[in-house]
């Protein structure tokens, strides 16, 4: 069945080596990527809501949500260890699922990684124009929201958040080299506010905070959780940088797990003391929960600083998601499914300008004109699906390539990738049925462009694959 063809590993493995990306990066790059993708709008906005979803319990939550990221990040290393080509998760399902199947994972990354960048650009305009109020500057309200995101005031555009997007744009274009040196001084600055916060606040935890601890019972945990994965959404991003790593066998799996660790630990210990510092019912319609707790504390000049922070953290979100992005399109286009020129590399910054630019340009766009606040489920959504279909793969891999060299193995199979689907699937009937029907639709276009488009042109489909 030519739908469920799938590409030769062993010619991709030898494309990926000789293919003009510069092979600069190591692990601790990889790591601080991770972290320069995840840390960002979830933590500092999402979780208010999170706190009146789940109350105190919003920990246990965390938890959840690591698990199911962490037993999908077994399963990615152990891709990314075996196939360190670009285009994560589209490869591995390229190589082993099928040509379909593929598509349709990476035309649901373009939607994760695509939707991320401009619903974190929407948060870091937000955060960008309450600080600015702190020094007396304010927009003209029509350049500061979507239209019809603030109720009775007449917005045009989002302007912060376009010109945030283009700008990132052009780092990523610019080159990797470069990009990761912004990137890992902007991580640096991200994860020292965030252990601010916690040396700060935890001097104002007030243990009756805690009680009751679960107002809201396993449901409102199983939401929550539902919810803040947002937060963990882009350790994944790493896997896509395979092509520029050093020594992608040993430093892939590093840089996902590491990364994902970090963070699970700051998380919990972050939503312990802000919901240990202000009763959980006081977020409501909270859009700065993290220096709202130190306000409440009285921390006021560390709450400044925490703000600062925030913008920083998502600023280097907006760069790992845009860079991960263009190198999904990349390998996409490589491979026919996408028109070629998507896959042009610049002959001076070796990067692959036009993808970077065509995507910039359109989510710069939907930063500016499209209300973004409830779009965190949809991303969600899209992303869960990724881990539950790398997880099946992971499975297919062992049974149709056991001889393949996997310089990381995922511990414990099949128990992991199952429990991994489990998880996700768990995860994914937590949200709600709006964000399903527009997760289908977007499924559904996606088919039709693949049989009018991608198949045909698929590189595959020429060679008589
Ligand atoms: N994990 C990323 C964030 O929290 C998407 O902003």
């Amino acid at each position: 069945m030519s739908l469920f063809r799938t590409k030769d590993i062993d010619a991709m493995l030898a494309v990926a080596r000789d293919d003009g990306l510069k092979k600069v990066l190591g692990p601790i790059d990889l790591v601080m990527m991770g972290i320069g993708a995840i840390i960002g709008t979830g933590i500092f906005v999402l979780t208010g809501t999170g706190a009146l979803t789940a109350g105190p319990a919003l920990t246990v939550s965390f938890v959840i949500a690591a698990l199911a990221c962490g037993f999908a990040a077994l399963c990615y290393a152990e891709f990314a260890s075996a196939i360190p080509v670009s285009g994560s998760i589209y490869t591995y399902s390229y190589a082993t699922l099928g040509e379909i199947v593929a598509w349709m994972i990476g035309w649901d990354l373009l939607l994760e990684y695509g939707l991320a960048t401009s619903a974190v650009s929407v948060g870091w305009s937000g955060y960008f124009q309450s600080l600015m109020a702190g020094f007396g500057l304010k927009l003209p309200a029509a350049l500061t929201a979507a239209p019809g995101s603030v109720p009775g005031v007449h917005t045009v555009l989002n302007l912060p958040a376009c010109v945030i997007m283009l700008a990132i744009t052009w780092v990523v274009s610019y080159g990797v080299r470069e990009s990761t040196r912004v990137n890992n001084l902007m991580v640096a600055i991200k994860i020292g506010v965030v252990l601010l916060f916690i040396a700060v606040g935890v001097w104002h935890v007030q243990p009756a905070n805690w009680q009751p601890f679960a107002p809201f019972g396993f449901a409102g945990i199983f939401n929550a959780a539902a919810l803040v994965f947002f937060a963990f959404i882009g350790f994944d991003a790493v896997t896509s940088a395979a092509e520029e790593v050093r020594n992608p066998r040993r430093d892939l799996p590093i840089g996902i797990i590491g990364s994902l660790a970090v963070c699970t630990v700051l998380y919990v210990v972050v939503a312990a003391i802000m919901t240990g510092i202000v009763p959980f019912a006081k977020f409501a319609g909270v859009d700065h929960p993290v220096s709202l707790a130190l306000q409440f504390a009285g921390q006021n000049w560390v709450a400044g600083f925490v703000d600062l922070g925030a913008i920083l953290g998502m600023t280097t979100v907006i760069l790992v998601m845009t860079y991960g992005q263009t190198r999904v399109i990349f390998a996409m286009s490589r491979d026919g499914l996408l028109p070629e020129r998507l896959s042009s590399v610049h002959p001076v910054h070796a990067t692959p300008y036009f993808a970077t630019w065509t995507v910039g340009i359109v989510f710069a766009a939907i930063a500016a004109l499209v209300p973004l606040s409830v779009l965190a489920e949809l991303i969600n959504i899209g992303t869960l699906a990724a881990f539950t279909l790398i997880s099946v793969a992971v499975l297919v891999l062992r049974k149709t390539r056991p001889d393949l060299p996997r310089a990381f193995r995922c511990p414990g199979v099949p128990v992991v990738p199952l429990l991994s689907i489990g998880f996700c699937l768990f995860l994914m009937a937590h949200l709600q049925a709006l964000t399903w029907i527009a997760f289908l639709v977007w499924l559904v276009v996606g088919l039709v462009i693949y049989f009018a488009y991608a198949r045909r042109n698929a590189v595959l489909h020429n060679h008589g694959g």
